[in-house]
């Protein structure tokens, strides 16, 4: 497709992955802790250096055109649509002082987007591993995340915390990686779901979410001003004792919030021990509560979602939850090998009742972060680390 669009073969292809959170949501954005890992689906980028400066993209996913764009030009703005993210991300290594020119881009993503798994920093993460391989830039994986973050929050104008793109950058095979937001931190847990006859099943219930359309933010900002009413540099640093005395100092409203955040840091600190010490299963509990926590303090779960995590328990599901920013996108669901098949074949049956679209079902596990999958050399392909 690349040759088709572009009329040359690329320097490389690169890819970078979704994500599912595990536990600790909308903690990022408080200096908390969260615990996500990468799925096997990507978005691939098969990319050229260009030296007149110009950026040209293009989207298997797309409308057939291709986003012609000045790097020299890109301001926070200018560009609209999904080619904001990718051109973001270009502009962030110019703005951060990275010498960097133009290239041709094509992306395809295997990534659903909507879904809560991050098809968004997927995009910006294979788009920045790409720059740094073709303008050979040196540049961490921690590096590229905060770059990814910047395109997102400055350019495309979506004010996410760094969770996703932590996780789409440096996550590995078979761990989860463990999230210090404040202390800058990110560690690698194994978690092997099949070593224990487990499997970690997404439950994508195809209601559409967008985190741009304003309630990402208002949660953001309730935080926020929770934590100056506190007195408190972030929610982060409150911890579960602290509750009643929050309680008495806060207008009515913000207390769920606060109440979230506080026991959310809580569930990742006992799933993190949990998994280190390879209890996997003593996981369940522990996103059933996140549930109820996101359902009823933080209010961002819907009746699909309550219905594909209320269906799933009810079938043997070890625990089940929302995953990603919420108000639709996917359920995770933690099951027995042997009770996999029941779990989905009720939750397709409770969605048909219910009069719901039917729910998308898959496995994941815990896969690679951003990396380069083929070198150039196409007389014969080279495959990459
Ligand atoms: C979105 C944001 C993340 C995080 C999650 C909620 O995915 O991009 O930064 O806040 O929501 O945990």
């Amino acid at each position: 497709m690349f040759r088709n669009v572009f009329g040359a073969h690329p320097d490389g292809i690169w890819a970078a992955p979704g994500r599912v959170n595990l536990i600790g949501e909308h903690t990022d954005y408080n200096d908390g802790l969260a615990l996500p890992i990468a799925i096997p689906q990507t978005t691939l980028l098969a990319a050229r250096r260009r030296d007149d400066g110009q950026l040209r993209l293009h989207s298997a996913q797309g409308d057939g055109r291709v986003v012609d764009l000045a790097v020299a030009e890109l301001t926070p703005g200018v560009v609209t649509s999904w080619a904001a993210y990718p051109a973001g991300v270009v502009w962030a290594l110019g703005e951060a002082g990275h010498r960097i020119g133009g290239a041709d881009l094509h992306f395809d993503s295997m990534v659903p987007t909507g879904a809560g798994l991050s098809s968004s920093a997927a995009l910006e993460c294979v788009v920045a591993c790409a720059y740094d391989g073709l303008y050979d830039l040196g540049l961490s994986a921690p590096e590229l995340a905060r770059l990814a973050q910047r395109a997102e929050n400055a350019f495309a104008g979506v004010p996410c915390g760094i969770m996703d793109q932590m996780a789409s950058a440096c996550c590995t095979a078979g761990a989860a990686l463990y999230l210090d937001v404040r202390a800058g931190v990110h560690e690698q847990v194994p978690f092997a779901p099949e070593e224990r006859d487990l499997r970690l099943l997404i439950i994508d219930t195809r209601v559409k979410h967008d985190l741009g359309d304003g309630a990402y933010a208002a949660l953001r900002a309730g935080c926020e001003q929770a934590s100056s009413l506190l007195g408190l540099a972030a929610l982060r640093d409150l911890s579960p004792s602290d509750l009643p005395r929050a309680g008495r100092m806060l207008p009515a409203h913000l207390l769920p919030l606060v109440r979230h955040i506080v026991t959310e840091n809580a569930r990742v600190t006992e799933a993190v021990s949990h998994l280190r010490a390879g209890r996997i299963a003593e996981l369940g509990p522990i996103l059933t509560a996140g549930h109820a926590s996101l359902r009823d303090d933080y209010r961002i779960s819907c009746a699909e979602t309550d219905l594909a995590v209320e269906t799933a328990i009810g079938a043997g599901a070890l625990g089940a939850r929302i995953t990603g920013g919420g108000f639709g996108g996917s359920v995770i669901a933690l099951v027995d090998d042997d009770a996999a098949e029941t779990v989905g074949a009720a939750v397709i049956a409770a969605f048909r009742t219910h009069g719901f679209q039917a729910p998308n079902l898959f496995p994941v596990f815990p896969a690679p972060g951003a990396r380069r999958v083929e070198r150039a050399g196409w007389g014969g392909v080279e495959l990459g680390p």
